[in-house]
């Protein structure tokens, strides 16, 4: 079973969203198969990279959308997006410094961000754009 199962629920309203979430959550997938695989740190370190140039490609994807629409949230939305890299590239340099443990400490990380953001915020803005496109 995957370590994070799309569903429906997780849908934002928002087609060209939604194929970027089920991308993100494609690749956490395979991060968490590197792990319970026992996979050795240049596979883990590999899927590590693949993940944070796609979420940052993501989200201006979505701010780009955001601002085309003139989504009121963008900012807050925005910052968001910006806290969250912040925190991915501590945890990626703790992995670059050698600690071993990263990989399997970021499922947890990613599992709580992915849902939480996608179902608070993303939804928000997924419904917005709907509207506007609709
Ligand atoms: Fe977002």
């Amino acid at each position: 079973m995957a370590f994070i199962e799309w569903a429906p629920a997780l849908s934002v309203g928002f087609d060209e969203i939604d194929e970027d979430h089920k991308k993100l959550v494609g690749i956490v997938n395979k991060l968490s198969d590197a792990v319970t695989e026992g996979q050795g740190t240049s596979v883990s370190g590999n899927i590590i990279e693949e993940l944070l140039s796609y979420t940052s490609w993501h989200f201006r994807h979505e701010e780009r959308l955001m601002q085309s629409h003139g989504d009121p949230s963008f900012f807050d939305h925005k910052q968001e997006h910006m806290d969250l890299l912040e925190k991915a590239a501590d945890i990626k340099k703790r992995f670059d410094e050698g600690d071993q443990s990263v990989p399997e400490e970021m499922l947890p990380f990613l599992k709580d961000w992915l849902t939480h953001h996608i179902l608070e915020t993303d939804m928000k803005t997924g419904h917005f754009l709907a509207d506007k496109a609709g």
